[in-house]
């Protein structure tokens, strides 16, 4: 049996979407009677502290954000329960929308010919070319690799820093942190695509601002964070784009979301913030995905995209 338990999406429609895909197998809700016992898969999304009480049965535990880093804090995730994380195409395609428009948004200097535009000021002023400009990827996995691929096919230089050194045809690729200021050194846009964990918690500092490039962008170097507010240390932002040691920052982000109506980030003018919008987990490809994944799984074979829980991601 299939238990929902997704807060802040639609639920039933998911629910329904499931039980069509699924059906004979049964799909329930936590307002539906069941045995706990009964619960082979548990669907969650920002689960509550009681979600997994009295399941002593699952075979996994199937996760609708393709970042797992909340869940794995979980103080009551059972243990040795396998976790299958989103991992989806449409989702990937619009992960590098946000990256590609952010990106050549801060290429061509917008926050310094907007400015201009306002002042009614004539200032010409050329920016690089998306060859001479670096564009600096922090994670090659399933998301910084689909982005890293359309960055290059729009002529930009694009290196990546991994754990492992991962190799990617037409990118300079770095690996950990003996590697970490090499890579920082040579890049002009830095876009993160990391996992939250404890190793990469807090990297969007000011120490690390302070390590990119500066030669290129006029204003300044570039931060885009699309993964996870954790992070960032947003009191560092703020102190970075105010003495340009950053020229501007897209954060889709936030250390607490939704970002409180007090922060000071939300009147930098070279701060462009959006409300953890970069990608979603559609319906209309996540109910394809998970009942194929338990389907699959119910017929002998083995789960796909599983969370290493040594490594954290
Ligand atoms: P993956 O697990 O596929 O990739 C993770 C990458 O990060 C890998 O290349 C990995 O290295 C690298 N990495 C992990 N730890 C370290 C470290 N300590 N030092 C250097 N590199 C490291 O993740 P995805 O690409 O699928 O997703 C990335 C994140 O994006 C998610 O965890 C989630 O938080 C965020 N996200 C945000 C969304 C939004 O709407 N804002 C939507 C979806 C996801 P290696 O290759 O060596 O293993
Ligand atoms: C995710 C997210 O991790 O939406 O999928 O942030």
């Amino acid at each position: 049996m299939l238990l929902l338990h997704l807060s802040d999406v639609d639920e039933a429609s998911w629910a329904e979407g499931l039980r069509a895909a699924l059906a004979p197998y049964p799909v329930v809700r936590r307002g539906d009677a069941f045995d706990p016992a009964d619960i082979a898969y548990i669907f969650v999304w920002k689960p509550k502290a009681e979600a997994f009480a009295g399941l002593a049965n699952l075979k996994a535990i199937l996760s609708l954000g393709a970042g797992v880093d909340a869940l794995l804090r979980h103080t009551g995730l059972p243990k040795g329960v396998p976790i299958v994380r989103f991992v989806d195409e449409d989702l990937t395609q619009r992960m590098s929308d946000y990256v590609v428009a952010h990106v050549t948004m801060h290429h061509r200097l917008y926050t310094r010919f907007r400015a201009d535009q306002k002042a009614r000021r004539w200032s010409q002023l050329y920016p690089p070319a998306a060859s001479e400009t670096s564009v600096g990827v922090m994670g090659l996995g399933v998301l910084g690799e689909d982005a890293a691929k359309r960055l290059l096919a729009l002529g930009f230089t694009v290196r990546a820093w991994s754990r492992s050194g991962k190799h990617m045809d037409g990118v300079a690729t770095f690996a950990g942190w003996d590697e970490f200021d090499a890579f920082l050194a040579g890049t002009d846009i830095l876009v993160n695509l990391l996992p939250l964990t404890p190793e990469t918690a807090g990297i969007l500092n000011y120490e690390t601002f302070g390590k990119l490039r500066r030669a290129k962008l006029a204003g300044g170097p570039a931060i885009v964070n699309a993964a996870r507010g954790g992070h960032q240390k947003e009191a560092d932002i703020v102190r970075a784009l105010k003495d340009g040691t950053l020229g501007a920052a897209s954060l889709d982000v936030f250390e607490v979301e939704p970002l409180p109506a007090e922060s000071p980030l939300w009147d930098i003018e070279n701060c462009y913030i959006t409300p953890h919008i970069a990608a979603i987990s559609s319906e209309a490809s996540g109910v394809p995905y998970f009942s194929r994944i338990i389907k699959d799984h119910e017929a002998g074979k083995p789960l796909i995209n599983v969370v290493d829980l040594a490594r954290g991601y």
